[in-house]
């Protein structure tokens, strides 16, 4: 009697809208190709700690538009340690798996990665993050749904400028990289746009500003991610510089929230269908994306050692629009 063939799934990092798109499509795909899914709870913790619940595709039913995760997520330190490592790969191994499905950011690859190296199972890895600074794709899941937010909080923002003839300051999230500041800058017509790939001097804003105001536009929207450092020095100096009134909102924890846009619920779909492809033919070790349109695969080991670049061209467009 041939046995029935198992996948993991397990969702770690910080959460991003769709991940529950691509729990329910890694289960549903699985279970089509007669695998059977496994999910792990809270990340990391959840194969430490051989946490887990069988998933099936009933059990994934009415949470494609739901944000967040089921599964729960977690920063783990311990998976840094061997013996993490050690714990999680003797999960791997009990459960006879042949394979995991990691849903999250660059550090989850980098774990998957760690993690391949001491077990028998195969990894694939598939993006999801609102940072969207995943080397191999040109999208993860939840960035689409990210930056709506962000521009429909920022709309609302640029009312009170306006009537107010203020400047705003409006921090995004992004970690180190600027793809959402950039993003959405331009999406909001943003006066200013501050990434951390393109440190802006503090004398530039200024002069952008003043500039500005004298032409007759006396409020504005600037966008800074927050890996540019503190924003709120930025907001305190630009007041003492200027003559406008300037203030500060910082969108946070927003932006991670909420139902996932169309695109992010395709994009998961879509992903995770390729994910359970390779892992039902034996493939392993890689990292699912989108390039140039297309579903496409680069090896796991590839993707946590490139960096993502913001393209130069989002940074001049950005500048001709603010004019
Ligand atoms: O990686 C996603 C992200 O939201 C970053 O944009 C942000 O810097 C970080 O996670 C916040 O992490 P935590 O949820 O651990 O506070």
């Amino acid at each position: 009697m041939t046995q029935t063939r198992t996948i993991g799934v397990v969702t770690t990092g910080g959460d991003a809208p769709g991940m529950n798109a691509a729990i329910r499509a890694v289960t549903r795909v699985a279970y089509s190709k007669g695998l059977q899914v496994i999910g792990f709870e809270r990340g990391w913790e959840g194969l430490i700690n051989n946490n887990f619940r069988r998933l099936t595709p009933r059990s994934v039913g009415g949470i494609i538009q739901l944000g967040g995760t089921i599964l729960h997520t977690a920063r783990c330190p311990e998976f840094k340690t061997p013996e993490g490592i050690r714990k999680a790969a003797n999960t791997v191994n009990e459960h006879n798996m042949c394979g995991l499905v990691v849903i999250g950011g660059d550090g989850s690859f980098r774990g998957a990665l760690e993690l391949s190296k001491n077990s028998h199972a195969k990894m694939v890895g598939i993006p999801a993050t609102i940072d969207n600074d995943v080397y191999g794709t040109d999208e993860t899941i939840g960035f689409d749904t990210a930056v709506n937010t962000a521009v429909a909080e920022i709309d609302k923002i640029r009312d009170t400028a306006i009537s107010h003839e203020r400047i705003f300051i409006v921090e995004v999230m992004g970690r180190q990289r600027g793809f959402l500041a950039i993003t959405v800058g331009i999406t909001v017509g943003a006066e200013i746009i501050i990434v951390p790939e393109n440190k802006c001097e503090l004398d530039q804003v200024i002069e952008t500003l003043k500039r500005n105001a004298s032409k007759g536009k006396k409020a504005g929207i600037v966008v800074a991610a927050e890996g540019c450092g503190k924003i709120s020095d930025l907001a305190k100096q630009i007041e003492e510089e200027t003559d406008s009134e300037v203030r500060l909102t910082i969108l946070g924890y927003v932006q991670r929230g909420g139902s996932p846009t169309a695109r992010s619920r395709l994009l998961a779909s879509l992903f995770a269908e390729k994910a359970v492809e390779l892992l039902e033919e034996g493939s392993g070790n890689y990292a699912v994306g989108l390039q140039n349109g297309k579903i496409a695969c680069i090896p796991l080991e590839e993707s946590c050692n490139g960096k993502k670049r913001l393209d130069p061209k989002m940074l001049a467009l950005a500048d001709m629009l603010s004019i």
